[in-house]
């Protein structure tokens, strides 16, 4: 018996499929490293939940980490805001800094914690909040934050990673960008990057909230191709002398349909109903079948609890999708089957976004995020 090398729910440890996104990343690490220069657009990968953005995220950090640069995590959406948590993560890198380094660094992470309302250790009152009306406080909490990256990148580059961006404070929001649009006009030799990822509304709910959207990136994350889902699948397999057969193979693949979660989840679901193989041992095709009804009932569960969360406006925009089948469709198709005009979409549309459970596919269109979702809806349905 050998413990499942899958990981379901879990951040991946290889990120087969994805050689664009390193490619491009490595690039900028190049500006970022090689040159000492600024990467001067904040980048946005986006997906829904389970397309795998955080393990693409963590596998950007480790490789920033490895070509020498300091690094910052934050999962954005906490209280205190994006930028009191991007200081809190920036004051962790400042220990093995030398000593007048640090203690600049230090100075104007407080600063910049007192501007955006966090009280240092020196202030008297922890009730201190500027004023939030107008840019003018993200204005010069910008200027706080360029000062904070100036300092920090002294001794090597920095690179700030935004997991979850769609979920920042807008007023955190326009500080970044603002800050990020100061570095970038008065020169650009300030080793720092800024990569971050978010669902699929992280484009229109950034565009909303700040104007210099060519300051930032977005690319769409899709799912995997075949020979990544392979990869992802066989590899881990294989290092621990377990071989999956070719039938094995293509059901599993036909079940996962490229969504990296599915491929983790129908992998580790086989992997227990194969009795956790020993190496020299098989995955058939049968352990797959087993698996797949195992993973069911988690996945009917799941979808019930998304669907119940739905109001019944969106649950008519639901089906009236499902209806068309699995793949895109078109606002006015939508609007025919509900027999409504196309503006009446917009809120259920928002929403549905929202939640996660559609998102703006090609030419105006939408789709499903969740393979088996639509099924499950037309199940429903009846
Ligand atoms: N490139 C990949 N290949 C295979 N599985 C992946 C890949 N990227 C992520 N995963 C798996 O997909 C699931 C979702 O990954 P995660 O990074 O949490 O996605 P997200 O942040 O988009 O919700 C996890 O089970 C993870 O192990
Ligand atoms: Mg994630």
């Amino acid at each position: 018996m050998q413990p499942s090398p899958y990981t379901p729910g879990e951040v991946a440890r290889i990120v087969p499929g994805r050689a664009r996104q390193l490619a491009e990343v490595d690039e900028r690490l190049s500006t970022l490293i090689d040159l000492g220069r600024l990467v001067g657009r904040i980048r946005v990968d986006h997906a829904a939940r389970g397309f795998g953005k955080t393990s693409l995220l963590r596998e950007y950090q480790r490789r920033a980490s490895a070509r020498g640069a300091a690094t910052v995590w934050v999962t954005a959406g906490e209280e205190q805001g994006l930028i009191a948590q991007i200081a809190a993560s920036v004051h962790t890198i400042t220990d093995g800094l030398a000593e007048h380094v640090k203690t600049g660094l230090r100075e104007r992470i407080e600063t910049l914690q007192l501007s955006v309302g966090v009280p240092g250790i020196a202030t008297a009152t922890s009730t201190f909040r500027p004023p939030t009306d107008g840019d003018r406080p993200e204005q010069s909490g910008a200027r706080a934050l360029e000062a904070v990256i100036r300092a920090a990148v002294a001794e090597r580059p920095l690179v700030i990673l935004i997991d979850e961006i769609q979920s920042a404070d807008p007023s955190g929001l326009r500080t970044l960008v603002y800050a990020w649009q100061h570095l970038q006009a008065e020169g650009a030799d300030v080793p720092a990057a800024v990569f971050a990822a978010g669902l699929p509304n992280a484009p229109e709910t950034i565009a909303g909230i700040v104007t210099f959207s060519e300051r930032l990136a977005y690319r769409p994350l899709g799912p995997l191709h075949r020979e990544a889902e392979e990869i992802a699948l066989i590899g881990p397999a294989r290092a621990l002398g377990v071989h999956w057969t070719q039938p094995a193979v293509d059901r599993a693949l036909a079940i996962a349909q490229g969504y990296p979660y599915f491929v983790q989840l129908i992998a580790d679901s086989a992997w227990t109903a194969a009795g956790r193989p020993d190496p020299g041992s098989a995955i058939e095709l049968s352990a797959v079948e087993h698996g797949r009804d195992a993973m069911q009932a988690d996945l009917d569960a799941l979808f019930r609890a998304r669907w119940s969360a739905c109001s019944p406006s969106e649950r008519r925009m639901l089906a009236a999708i499902a209806e068309h089948g699995d793949g895109p469709v078109s606002r006015a198709a939508i609007a025919a089957s509900l027999n409504t005009g196309s503006n009446q979409l917009s809120t259920p549309r928002a929403r549905l976004i929202d939640k996660g459970l559609i998102q703006p596919a090609d030419r105006g269109t939408l789709e499903f995020t969740i393979p088996g979702f639509a099924a499950f809806v037309r199940d429903s349905e009846t």
